[in-house]
Parts: structure tokens; sequence; C-alpha cells
């Protein structure tokens, strides 16, 4: 008898991507299947139901598709925080470590008002470098934080340790080991 695919099912790994030794978790195919998308969305908002959030915040690029059809579920707004350079108005940056490299993101000093409840999304937690720059921009400016959404956590690299030292409720929708 064939098993209900669950939304890890979907993610394919592609290996030695983009460097050599990494298994690289791609969730393009998670995004391109009808019932996986969705699939993916109900469960990354489920925990939420019932809770005042004001605005769900998107890292870039990938936790964008996510962010967008989550805030649009909740009825909610979407602010994205972004990559250097990439917003027009006025904004707060922070330098974090990634992965493989380092990076700044930013944030619209207008986007978030002191008090707002906020849903940090993205697709994956590695190290939660990225994921910990949004959180400290967020804070700058006085949003509350209900949550951080995943669908992918890979424990090894200690993200969602770093994230809950931070204070965060951290939620995933399934783990890979190995890196
Ligand atoms: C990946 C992933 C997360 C981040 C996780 O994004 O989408 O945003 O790395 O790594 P961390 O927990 O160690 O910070 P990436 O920066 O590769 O860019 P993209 O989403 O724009 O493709
Ligand atoms: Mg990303």
């Amino acid at each position: 008898m064939n098993k209900t695919k669950t939304v890890k099912d979907y993610i394919r790994t592609i290996v030695d991507f983009p460097h050599e030794g990494i298994m690289f978790r791609d969730v393009t195919t998670l995004f391109a299947d009808p019932r996986g998308f969705r699939m993916a969305v109900d469960q990354m908002l489920h925990p939420y139901a019932g809770q005042r959030i004001d605005k769900v915040v998107g890292l870039e690029a990938r936790g964008f598709i996510l962010g967008g059809a989550i805030a649009h579920q909740l009825g909610t707004g979407f602010v994205p925080i972004r990559k250097k350079g990439k917003l027009p108005g006025a904004t707060i940056s922070q330098e974090y470590k990634l992965e493989y490299g380092e990076a700044v993101v930013e944030l619209h000093k207008d986007a978030i008002q002191a008090g707002e409840k906020i849903l940090v999304v993205d697709d994956l937690l590695a190290t939660g470098g990225t994921a910990g720059a949004g959180i400290e921009l967020i804070e700058k400016l006085g949003g509350e934080i209900i949550s951080c959404a995943f669908i992918i956590d890979l424990p090894e690299l200690g993200g969602r340790k770093h994230l809950e030292e931070l204070g965060m409720d951290v939620h995933v929708l399934c783990e890979f080991d190995g890196l």
C-alpha cells in the first residue's frame, strides 16, 4: 500500500551543491507540487491558529515564497528581510555568518511598529545565522517575535539551539541528518 507522502518526502537532496561535501536540501520540488506546497504552508501556520500575529517576516529568498502564502492565509501583512542593497527606503542592517560565507541583511525602518506581534519564516534552519540576524533587526524596531517557523532543521548545525538560547519559540516541519 502507498504511504501518504509527508512534507519531507517532497524535498530533493542534491549532493555536493554548492560545494563538495554539502547535501543541498532543495525545496523547489516541494514548492512545485500543489499538494506538497499547500501541506507545507498549512503545517507551518497550524501552531499559530487563534494567536494574534500582526506581520509575517520572510527571510530572502525562499522565506518570501512561504511568508507570502502564510501571511495571505493568516490575513496579516508581509515584511521582507532582504540582502544588502535591495530595499529602497531607510533601513537598518545586520551582519551575520552564513553556512558558507558572510553577509548582511536589511529591514525597512518603518516596516514594523513597536509592539507588533511577528512570525518569522524561512525554508531552512542551519547555523541560525540568517534567522538570528533577522531577529536582531525585528527586535531593534520593537517587534515582539511570537515564533520562528521553518520547513527544515539541520540539527547538527545547531541553529535551533542558538535561536532557543535567544529566547525564541522554534517550529520546524522536519529534520535532516548530515550537512
Ligand atoms: C539558506 C536558507 C536559509 C539560510 C540558513 O539561504 O534558505 O535562509 O541559508 O542558513 P543559516 O541558518 O546557517 O543562516 P541562503 O543564504 O543560501 O540564500 P537564499 O535563501 O537567498 O537562496
Ligand atoms: Mg535563505
